[in-house]
């Protein structure tokens, strides 16, 4: 039977997961059907086929990627389409590799022309490349925290960076690459992110770029560069690459008081977490 309630959105923004179609959610999966149209950017192997199998018409954004075109030229051209297709014929889905709202312009878009237009958005999420990446580099930010920056936006505005927490920064192969050229980045482009991290990091500094996999059946690729060498790592790297810079070393505790009433490992005093008798020391890392 068919469930003619009608929805209460126009525009579902969805995100896919990165590794082809193992990562699509349920929830998301539900809402394509639902959906008269869904226009796609995924790469991944068998995507856009088995969007196919669930929605009547689907809309392939890939070829919007035309080198020359600057990159929010090309956002502001797929968030036009959706919401054009929204006013005429709703409910639509727009439908993005890993999370909609990581690192994914067109989303925002698409949410403001809503707003002029009265259009009702619902925005699921999916896995995102920094969810593979905690994976992928066995790392939990709980322990020293995170930093997530855009590699543009870094060296531009020349946000400082802390050299005791884990810093991650997406987009760097393509670093100040506006026009979507394409082919091997520009020295001087790529090498402004290695000159910008050598104020902070020595230069024998071990970083790693790395691509998750986007099907089951690949692993992801993992290469570690020191600071010095970055540019010409750069230039070699996937388009698709994050670079991930481990800490420095460890910030030390500033309220000695506090960290002893929590048991923090890292006080000194050998006053840790209760452990059993005979067991390694595990938890956060001592100094
Ligand atoms: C425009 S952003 C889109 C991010 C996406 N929305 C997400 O949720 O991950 C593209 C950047 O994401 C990162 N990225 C995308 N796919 C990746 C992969 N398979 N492995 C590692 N990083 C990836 C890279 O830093 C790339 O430059």
């Amino acid at each position: 039977m068919t469930d003619c309630t009608p929805l209460p959105w126009d525009i579902a923004v969805v995100g896919l997961g990165i590794r082809g179609i193992h990562q699509m959610t349920r929830e998301v999966e539900e809402t394509v059907r639902r959906c008269a149209k869904t226009f796609v950017t995924d790469m991944a192997l068998g995507v856009v086929d088995h969007l196919r199998t669930l929605c009547p018409e689907v809309v392939d954004l890939s070829s919007a990627y035309r080198p020359g075109n600057h990159r929010v030229l090309i956002y502001r051209q797929m968030a036009a389409q959706v919401v054009t297709a929204a006013l005429e014929s709703p409910p639509v889905c727009f439908a993005s590799y890993g999370h909609p709202k990581v690192y994914c312009y067109p989303t925002t878009l698409i949410q403001r022309a809503a707003r002029v237009l009265d259009l009702k958005v619902t925005v699921l999420p999916g896995i995102s490349s920094l969810d593979s990446l905690l994976v992928d580099l066995n790392l939990d930010p709980a322990l020293d925290g995170l930093q997530v920056y855009e590699a543009t936006d870094l060296v531009v505005r020349e946000r400082p960076l802390q050299t005791d927490a884990p810093c991650v920064l997406l987009q760097a192969p393509i670093v100040l690459d506006a026009f979507n050229s394409g082919g091997v980045p520009r020295v001087d482009d790529v090498g402004r992110v290695q000159e910008y991290l050598l104020r902070f990091y020595p230069p024998d500094h071990w970083v790693t770029l790395l691509v998750s996999a986007v099907h089951p059946l690949l692993e992801p690729i993992r290469k570690g560069v020191r600071v010095a060498d970055l540019t010409r790592a750069l230039r070699q790297a996937p388009t698709v690459s994050t670079l991930y810079i481990p800490p420095v070393g460890s910030r030390p505790v500033a309220d000695r008081e506090l960290a002893e009433r929590m048991r923090l490992p890292d006080t000194g005093n050998g006053n840790g977490p209760p452990r059993r008798p005979g067991r390694p020391p595990i938890g956060p890392r001592a100094e």
